[in-house]
């Protein structure tokens, strides 16, 4: 594979291989609307976002960008823009109502629908199993820090594999996992809302072994050909000072965000830091001896998203921390604290620098040198504003994607083995705790009439698409 710099007089173009892959990424809750449609029954973030207070707008993703009625719309925006891939998710209760049990065959077939309607477009599927909605009778069993959980994500895992398995050939089991343990369970800003740091630690566990038994029931049912995987967001951590201390809490974080993950996933152990670090919130004993193997399956890529780095140091109470870095995120962190990083920021207020993501991947490149690459989730938030003429202008959006795929070039160049990028996202959707008020998408959402407006950007991501190249 080549990832040529081609220099002019007084510019560089860089080249990427004619098989990389380029794609934009959504999710379910986020975009598909047609909550009470066909069967789908509420899953945790129904009935989050439907509490007063979780969402700070009080929005909910009852209609979204009404996706489910809008699909072969968004598949020809798709086709228009030239995507190669196009990643999305599998909302759980609208494929299987109470979380076990027969297959909803309605809810199956709008993903038939949708997955057919991509091929023909020339568009390749990668699906991803779980992007954050738990059917809420699962929750009510006790969610994930239950290990039953785990077992029905595989038999559910199963159930979409029979149905999508001749059609789609890229899966992924988890999105982001970490988010799914501590924001969910720790913290408390995503759903369910809960907040405890021993059932975060559980969750996280059963996210592991959901992962590694839904790997194993995939392998069963799919076709040789079909690449699974799961998808990290994978801390690009650094410490704010040399000093001991700031060392130290960030080999902390990293254990708590990276290696709870990366370790029992890649080499079948939970590291001896973490469990030394949490010793004080929980023994543990909810890891039993087979679930290790059953989590080190092997995997044909890892998906990585990124946003932005994780400066951290010793707590300081002078420093405020920023508002990324809820408190109970990290069980046993509280003297921990993640002073700001200097620059520009997005409207997200996450700092902007694409260096974390060279340093992520190169990180990966000597960590785990035989393994693919997809980066399946980057993007930023801005204020966007539909012009009255329908045109919508995001400089700063552009300037964001093309950085970091400059990032990615570079990363390849020195020898990362990344396969693909993923823009997050396709469309302006809802933005979890944050509801409708910050815009992801390539593509302008206007919420009240539904109409779909290419960004700028979305010109400009296609022009790369279609040339494999990018200017710099
Ligand atoms: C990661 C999540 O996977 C996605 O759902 C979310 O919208 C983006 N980050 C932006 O926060």
């Amino acid at each position: 594979m080549t990832y040529q710099v081609l220099t002019g007089a007084t510019s560089a173009t860089l080249r990427f291989p004619a098989d990389f892959l380029w794609g934009a990424a959504t999710a379910a809750y986020q975009i598909e609307g047609a909550a009470t449609e066909g069967g789908r029954t509420p899953s945790i973030w129904d009935t989050f976002s439907r509490t007063p207070g979780r969402v700070r707008t009080g929005d909910t993703g009852d209609i979204a960008t009404d996706h489910y009625h809008h699909f072969r719309e968004d598949v020809a925006l798709m086709a228009d823009l030239g995507l190669k891939a196009y990643r999305f998710s599998v909302s759980w209760p609208r494929v299987q109502p109470t979380g076990r049990g027969p297959a909803l065959e309605r809810g199956l077939d709008f993903y038939r629908r949708l997955v057919d309607e991509l091929l023909t477009a020339g568009i390749t599927p990668l699906l991803t199993l779980y992007h954050w909605d738990l059917p809420q009778e699962l929750e009510d069993a006790g969610g994930w820090p239950a290990r039953d959980t785990a077992s029905r994500f595989a038999d559910y895992a199963a159930l979409v594999a029979r149905a999508l398995g001749d059609r789609v050939p890229m899966w992924t089991t988890l999105n982001e996992p970490w988010c799914s343990a501590f924001l969910g369970y720790g913290s408390g800003v995503h759903a369910p809302g809960r907040t405890n740091a021993a059932d975060a630690l559980r969750a996280a566990h059963h996210l592991n072994l959901a992962h590694g038994r839904a790997t194993i029931a995939l392998r069963a049912v799919l076709p040789s050909t079909a690449q699974l995987s799961i998808t990290l967001n994978l801390a690009a951590v650094s410490a704010h000072t040399t000093s001991p201390e700031d060392l130290e809490a960030a080999r902390r974080i990293d254990g708590l965000a990276n290696r709870i993950f990366l370790n029992p996933l890649f080499h079948r152990q939970y590291p001896d830091d973490l469990l030394k670090d949490t010793a004080h919130i929980t023994d543990w004993s909810f890891v039993h001896e087979p679930d290790l193997a059953d989590i080190g399956q092997r995997v044909d890529f890892l998906g990585i998203n990124y946003y932005s780095p994780t400066a951290v140091a010793a707590a300081d109470s002078s420093r405020p921390s920023p508002d990324t870095a809820q408190p109970g995120a990290w069980p046993g962190c509280d003297n921990i604290s993640f002073p700001p990083v200097p620059g520009q920021r997005t409207a997200m207020d996450w700092p902007v620098d694409s260096g974390g993501l060279h340093q992520l991947l190169l990180r990966l490149r000597d960590e785990l040198p035989a393994l693919p690459l997809i980066i399946t989730e980057n993007g930023a938030a801005y204020e966007d504003h539909c012009e009255p003429n329908g045109t919508v202008h995001d400089p700063e959006r552009i300037a964001y994607l093309q950085a970091h795929l400059e990032a990615v070039h570079r990363a390849c160049a020195d020898g990362a083995d990344v396969r693909g990028y993923f823009v997050w996202s396709l469309l302006d959707n809802f933005e979890w705790a944050h509801g409708y008020s910050k815009r992801f998408g390539l593509v302008h959402i206007d919420f009240a009439s539904q109409r779909r407006t290419p960004k700028d950007s979305a010109r400009w991501y296609a022009n790369i698409i279609h040339t494999g190249t990018l200017a710099r």
